[in-house]
């Protein structure tokens, strides 16, 4: 009798943590593990200026809408979802040229899927903003200048060192 209890009781211990373990997974993220993938291997052929499929994957929301044949995604529903469909398989039809994602980056796109697909994207990842003033490596050419409204400053570039 003690013999079962205790086989019990370890098989429930390794029961539990293997329970922890898989809740102790981090989500996928959007924008730390997916959008890399999709820079390296669909927006060339995936962006506003270039169409292919009609589809743009540079943004969340176009990613979503999709292309000619409609949404790139479905939440929740990885087998109703055409991002999954072309880049897995044998004989992944995307990317159309170059290499096919590895079995651990569609599962990835995969379990984004299953997780709900949520956008993590921060709220400033496309604006393009100076820390600190360039450093130019020669004299910049001055193109432009204008008076402020009320003529009391002419902004120009700053230019800190050449
Ligand atoms: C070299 C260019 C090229 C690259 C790189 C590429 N695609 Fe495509 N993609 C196309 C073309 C062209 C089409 C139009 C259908 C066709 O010709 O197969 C298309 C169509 C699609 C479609 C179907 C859109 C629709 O609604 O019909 C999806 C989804 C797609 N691509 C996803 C991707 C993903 C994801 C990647 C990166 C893993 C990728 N593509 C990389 C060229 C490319």
């Amino acid at each position: 009798m003690n013999f079962v209890k205790r086989f019990f009781g370890i098989a429930l211990c390794a029961l539990s943590f293997l329970a922890n373990a898989g809740a102790a997974e981090k989500p996928v993220s959007f924008y730390n593990d997916l959008v890399p993938v999709m820079k390296r291997s669909c927006t060339g052929c995936h962006h506003p200026g270039k169409l292919k499929g009609e589809l743009d994957v540079t943004t969340y929301a176009a990613f979503l809408k999709g292309g000619k044949h409609g949404a790139g995604f479905k939440a929740g529903e990885p087998t109703n979802s055409m991002i999954i469909e072309e880049i897995s398989g044998d004989e992944p039809s995307m990317p159309k040229e170059g290499d096919a994602l590895s079995k651990t980056e569609v599962a990835l796109f995969t379990r984004w899927i299953v997780e709900g697909a949520r956008d993590d994207t921060p709220t400033n990842a496309n604006s393009f903003k100076f820390t600190e003033p360039p450093t130019y490596a020669k004299a910049p050419v001055i193109s432009a200048l204008a008076f402020s409204p009320d003529g009391k400053q002419l902004p120009c570039p700053a230019i800190t060192k050449f």
